[in-house]
């Protein structure tokens, strides 16, 4: 088999790169049919996904079996100031992959975001659910989603959530950065989701992409929580005495007025993967702890 891995620098190309390299994931072992696969794993600088001749050469000059883009445009704010560049990246990055992995019949995994739902009701969104996103870094994933289900018809979407993987900047690693620093951290309480390991996500997605059911995926950690109770059991894991203060999403707003909105309740449910490849999703605690053991090892 031969993959193609664009963004193999950030968090999940990393993951991806450790599981096929390894042959196993934290959940554990990869599909025997990757055994012997040859992957190509680029980055902007060898492959800018958002430039459609560089993307038709490269193709032109490699033959895949699959492609997984794991190339994006992530800080959500930044992306608030510059949505075009955004739009470059997010939405015909895809769209210039997709369109030529349908020319050379390669499947196409595309991963996506939790912020294409508004998620202003409780609740959790199955994969059918109705789209809208309150956020530039949304409306550019969005976009790319639906380019790439149009120009490839063997394209899977993977929309994940509150990604932290070994290597590179998240969320985990920002609390435990302050954690160490701080006696407390202010904290929003009233934004929901799925924290989700990276090296859990790439396990998933390898098994997806070896069927032939295309569409859309919601793939995610097991359950749910805030950011402040997310923070707090990384303090408490992490063995970090800074106390965690909630605050509301308009609190921070206040504070932070250049922030993007953020969905109340973008907390994915797994319905596809369980009616098809199966759920093996652990619980988000689970997972954390788990990074969190392995970290001081893996961290880059
Ligand atoms: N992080 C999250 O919490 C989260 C949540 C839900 C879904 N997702 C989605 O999951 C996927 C992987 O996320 P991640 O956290 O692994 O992202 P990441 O760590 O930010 O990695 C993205 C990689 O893409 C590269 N890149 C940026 N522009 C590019 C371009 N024009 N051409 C080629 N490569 C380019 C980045 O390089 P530079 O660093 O040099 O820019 C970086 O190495 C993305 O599609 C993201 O939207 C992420």
């Amino acid at each position: 088999m031969r993959i193609l891995i664009t963004g193999s620098r950030g968090q999940l190309g990393n993951e991806l790169k450790r599981c096929l390299s390894t042959m196993k994931a934290e959940v554990g072992p990869i599909p025997v049919n990757y055994l012997g696969a040859m992957a190509d794993y680029v980055d902007c600088d060898e492959l800018d996904i958002s430039d459609p001749i560089a993307v038709s050469q490269w193709m032109d000059t490699h033959a895949y079996d699959l492609v997984i883009n794991c190339a994006a445009i992530t800080d959500v704010d930044g992306c608030e100031t510059d949505e075009k560049t955004a739009y470059k990246v997010n939405a015909l990055g895809p769209k210039n992959l997709a369109k030529n992995c349908a020319i050379q019949g390669a499947k196409f995994v595309h991963v996506s975001t939790d912020y294409v739902f508004p998620g202003d009701t409780p609740g959790e969104r199955v994969e059918t659910d109705v789209t809208g996103p309150i956020s530039a870094y949304g409306r550019t994933k969005l976009a790319g989603e639906q380019f790439a289900l149009a120009a490839n018809p063997r394209t899977f979407i993977c929309r994940s959530a509150w990604l932290y993987g070994y290597v590179g900047k998240n969320f985990v690693k920002t609390m435990r950065s302050l954690g160490r620093r701080l006696d407390e951290v202010t904290v929003v309480n009233d934004q929901l989701g799925n924290p989700t390991s990276a090296n859990d996500l790439a396990y998933e997605i390898l098994k997806i992409a070896l069927t032939d059911a295309y569409g859309i995926y919601h793939v995610t950690n097991e359950g749910t929580c805030s950011w402040a109770e997310l923070a707090a059991r990384i303090m408490e894991k992490s063995n970090l005495s800074c106390n965690v203060v909630p605050v509301s999403s308009m609190q921070y707003k206040q504070a932070n007025p250049e922030s993007a909105n953020r969905p109340h309740y973008s907390a994915l449910k797994n319905q596809r993967l369980t009616d098809t490849v199966g759920n093996e999703m652990r619980p988000w605690q689970e997972a954390l702890d788990s990074y969190l053991q392995h970290l001081p090892e893996l961290e880059g």
